[in-house]
């Protein structure tokens, strides 16, 4: 019988496409997909190292296995992510977790495949952390698992040192991917039928300042959508220090790319965002926002923001309820600041007490979600496109996300779940939509 893996993945939408890799490789080594943990013959962590929160959640899970690992020996524990970048951090889970037999860097997950080989010949632990980025990897046989959207890394790793972020350290210096290698796997994926295509990046703007590739974003972006075919396009994630209007005119000229842009503020306060190192002032990005605006009434915007930022003061918090209020987002991402050992805001004397952390973070998800609520209210009794992803076998129910990523909903007596559906909304609840398929069209 086939040896079966379970991936488990933490962090964002690169790991998760990350973890489609690692599938892919588990699949060439031959192993095949198991539902459940218990049944694996190999477990693999892929984890995620952003805020403190995150990597205890993953300790936690890890932690969880001894006794599994304890009656299953021949079972395999492998563990990769940004959490084995992290300086230091294979000693620490070493010590924690002595059953864990592979670990794997961001850097080298190509490396998996033989790590796992040379690990069934021998009984000592097999480590391989890679501390450099070396040249970009394709991986053709990544096995996608999130039909109808499919993840395109565009870039890799990041340049920007926010100064309370890990991601420089754990992924590396900016690297772009070569546009024919981009556009090839794009026209791969439609004609496999994906309808959603997601350009993945750090700083998507920045995409071949590196000089390895021959277009900017915007040029990468109008070749995207003009791949002929019945899909969407969405990219994430757009840095407002570098977000521009050569990118709006060619949102503005297809169709196909969902009027939505994330671009996270971070916080409202001048003073704040000098100290994160951001690069930009909430003046400059409130005109970007104008400027998308002005050639795209309809675009939204989404976001991601910190609370409890070294020094942040009463004042520089109010500062960013009033900029949430002034854009009003179609969403947004609230964080509390979590310090990242190694990185320059960890150092800083003026940490904030976590009682006035979280008494921000309330008050700023309870604005956040009024704001999402009376977006939503907004859309009883209009038709919205959706694209159907996936059925809800609890409620019943089909889903997808219409283009500004608003989950809606619905109905259905056949499968539907990869079509673009008309939606009547005909309730909102909190940030989701409930409504009837419309048919014929
Ligand atoms: N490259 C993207 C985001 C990467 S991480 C960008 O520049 O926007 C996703 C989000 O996690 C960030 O936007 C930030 O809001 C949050 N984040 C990053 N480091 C954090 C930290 N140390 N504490 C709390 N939130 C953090
Ligand atoms: Fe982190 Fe800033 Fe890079 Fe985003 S741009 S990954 S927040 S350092
Ligand atoms: Fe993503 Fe977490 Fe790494 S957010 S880049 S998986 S640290």
């Amino acid at each position: 019988m086939a040896q079966k893996y379970h991936i488990v993945t933490y962090g964002c939408q690169m790991n998760v496409h990350e973890s489609e890799k690692i599938a892919g490789i588990l699949r060439r080594v031959g192993y095949t997909e198991s539902g459940a943990l218990e049944e694996a013959d190999i477990i693999v962590f892929n984890t995620c190292c952003i805020r403190e929160n995150a990597e205890n959640h993953a300790f936690g899970n890890i932690g969880a296995l001894k006794k599994l690992k304890k009656q299953k020996p021949e079972l395999l524990i492998a563990v990769g992510g940004c959490m084995t970048q992290e300086k230091g951090k294979t000693e620490v889970l070493k010590k924690k977790f002595p059953f864990i037999d592979i670990m794997f860097g961001t850097l080298n997950l190509e490396d998996l495949e033989t790590l796992i080989l040379r690990k069934r010949t021998q009984k000592k632990k097999v480590i391989e952390i890679r501390e450099k980025e070396g040249e970009i990897i394709e991986f053709p046989d990544a096995y996608r698992t999130s039909y109808p959207n499919a993840w395109v890394n565009i870039m890799y790793g990041c340049n920007n040192f926010c100064s309370y972020c890990i991601v420089p350290y754990v992924r590396g210096r900016e690297r772009s991917r070569k546009s024919e290698h981009i556009l090839n796997e794009v026209r791969q994926l439609v004609k496999e039928g994906y309808k959603e295509i997601t350009l993945l990046g750090q700083n998507v703007n920045s995409y071949g300042s590196d000089g390895k590739t021959d277009m900017t974003f915007a040029q990468l972006l109008d070749a995207v959508a003009s791949i002929e075919g019945n899909f969407r396009v969405r990219f994430m994630t757009s840095h407002p220090k570098d977000f521009n209007e050569d990118v709006v005119k060619v949102m503005e000229k297809h169709r196909k790319i969902c009027r939505l842009v994330h671009l996270p503020v971070q916080s409202g306060s001048n003073a704040v965002l000098k100290e994160m190192n951001r690069r930009y002032t909430r003046e400059k990005y409130l005109s970007e926002i104008e400027m998308l605006k002005s050639r795209l009434p309809e675009a939204e915007v989404t976001t991601d923001i910190i609370v409890g930022f070294p020094g942040e003061t009463e004042d520089d918090y109010l500062q960013t309820e009033d900029l949430v209020k002034t854009v009003d987002y179609a969403s947004a991402f609230t964080f509390v600041y979590s310090p990242r050992q190694g990185t320059k805001a960890a150092e800083m004397d003026n940490q904030i007490p976590e009682d006035v952390q979280k008494d921000r973070i309330m008050r700023l998800v309870e604005l956040v979600n009024s704001l999402t609520r009376k977006k939503s209210e907004k859309y009883v009794g209009k038709t919205v496109e959706i694209l159907c992803e996936d059925y809800d076998a609890k409620k019943g129910l089909y889903l997808g996300r219409d283009e500004f990523g608003r989950m809606g909903y619905f109905q259905s007596e056949k499968d539907v779940i990869g079509q673009f559906i008309q939606l009547k909304i005909t309730k909102a609840n909190g940030i989701s939509l409930f409504g009837e398929m419309q048919e014929g069209k």
